[in-house]
């Protein structure tokens, strides 16, 4: 994974806590019935794996968390979005994930994921190290009138989409990372650990 292009300044300013953003239109939600497991503060910096339970997780819904100081981002996505993406090859500059370093093997495929519907990925852009915005919508924005589904870094304009794939032309050079992460069960996933036999 290529941990070494994200901006060490940047990695700073996000706490172990974990966050839900909605889907459409809505706001930043508290998240009480997450039942995430965090090890401390300490045993983080180490890099130990974090585990978040996604069985209340909505289709639209992504959650935050933190693994080694990182943003990473857990989303469901609804099948609709999952029709989008191959709709968007043709705009963006990796769709095929032939860049080794931002995906674990097991990731390396159209939606970059190990179950279709949860995506996982560092949520810090490839440009300069800021966090994008989640934009689920499949609708024209004021940014793109072709729009569908993604996340948008303002401060420079990079777009991702829901695969967390970069599109051409914006300044971002690569994907999204995928961290190594693993299905404990159908609800339960540790970050930091890739899948039995797959590492
Ligand atoms: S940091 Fe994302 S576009 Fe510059």
């Amino acid at each position: 994974m290529a941990e070494h292009s994200v901006n060490q300044g940047r990695r700073r300013f996000l706490t172990a806590t974990t966050t839900v953003v909605g889907g459409v239109g809505a706001a930043f939600l508290a998240a009480p019935f997450l039942k995430s497991w965090q090890p401390s503060a300490r045993a983080q910096a180490a890099g130990a794996p974090v585990q978040i339970d996604i069985s209340k997780l909505e289709q639209g819904q992504l959650i935050i968390m933190s693994w080694r100081g990182l943003p990473v981002w857990v989303f469901r996505r609804s099948p609709e979005m999952l029709q989008a993406l191959p709709t968007l090859d043709g705009n963006l500059r990796d769709p095929q994930s032939r860049n080794t370093d931002q995906q674990p093997v097991y990731a390396a495929n159209p939606h970059r994921a190990i179950r279709p519907e949860i995506a996982v990925y560092v949520g810090i852009c490839t440009h300069l190290g800021c966090s994008p915005t989640f934009v689920p919508e499949l609708t024209p924005q004021p940014f793109d009138a072709d729009w569908k589904g993604g996340f948008f870094c303002p401060c420079h304009k990079s777009r991702f989409d829901l695969a967390g794939r970069v599109y051409s032309g914006v300044p971002a050079p690569t994907n999204l990372p995928v961290p190594p992460h693993r299905f404990i069960s159908d609800t339960l996933i540790e970050v930091g650990v890739d899948p039995e036999g797959a590492a």
